[in-house]
């Protein structure tokens, strides 16, 4: 399969990558610095220039992104639409613009998080982000045209991610790097639709 992954190059996508590689699929990275071809989540029209420049894909995995941490009693709903912006409406997008650029029963494989499922302190935004993209992914699913697919895994902590995070998220169980990376497999490669993956510990 030929297979676009935005965010590629970082923590989880440093795992995926090779893992996809290794199965025998071609696969373009694609960030605002980093792989072979530049997209912003949070700006539309380089959304639209990445498919232009990458053609048909198979499957389109998005592992960037992230919600920002707030502060709820100074909290602004111009805050929050800030926030939403990339993660959120980012990966949106990539479904709506991708449904007239993917190939015949191409695969969108996004990602969200816990706080969709789990209230923590300075999440407000990130837990509206995922739960946001896991009706997205319910409402996507039954419309796209062509055969094509969509889910979300959701992950907690990762184990790769411990010493990056742990200090926002104290006493938080991390789930093993292995087994995200069998869930994203699992959603390129299977023939599953309107799933969310949770990939809690
Ligand atoms: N790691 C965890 O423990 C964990 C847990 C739950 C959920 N998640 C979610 O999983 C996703 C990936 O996490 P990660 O830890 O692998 O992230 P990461 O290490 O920070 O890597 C993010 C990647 O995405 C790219 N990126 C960031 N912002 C972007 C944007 N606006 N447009 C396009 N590319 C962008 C970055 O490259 P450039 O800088 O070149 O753009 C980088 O390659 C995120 O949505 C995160 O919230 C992660």
């Amino acid at each position: 399969m030929k297979i676009l992954v935005v965010g590629g190059a970082g923590t989880i996508g440093r795992r995926l990558v090779p893992e996809l590689r290794s199965r025998g699929h071609e696969v373009i990275v694609a960030g605002r610095t980093s792989g072979e071809v530049r997209v912003d989540l949070a700006e539309p029209e380089t959304i639209t220039a990445m498919y232009r420049e990458v053609g048909a894909m198979d499957a389109v995995v998005s592992i960037a992104a992230h919600g920002a941490l707030d502060e709820f009693a100074t909290l602004t709903s111009a805050e929050l639409h800030e926030n939403l912006r990339a993660k959120f409406y980012g990966q949106a997008e990539l479904v709506l613009q991708g449904q007239h650029h993917a190939a015949d029963g191409a695969s969108f494989t996004l990602t969200s998080g816990v706080f969709a499922d789990q209230a923590w302190p300075h999440v407000t935004g990130g837990g509206v982000i995922s739960g946001a993209l896991h009706s997205f992914v319910l409402s996507a699913a039954i419309e796209l045209p062509r055969g094509m697919r969509v889910n979300a895994v959701s992950p907690t902590l990762i184990g790769d991610s411990v010493d990056e995070f742990s200090g926002h998220f104290p006493g938080m169980r991390p789930v093993p790097m292995d087994e995200v990376v069998r869930h994203y497999l699992n959603c390129v490669e299977s023939d599953i639709t309107g799933t969310v993956v949770r990939a809690y510990a």
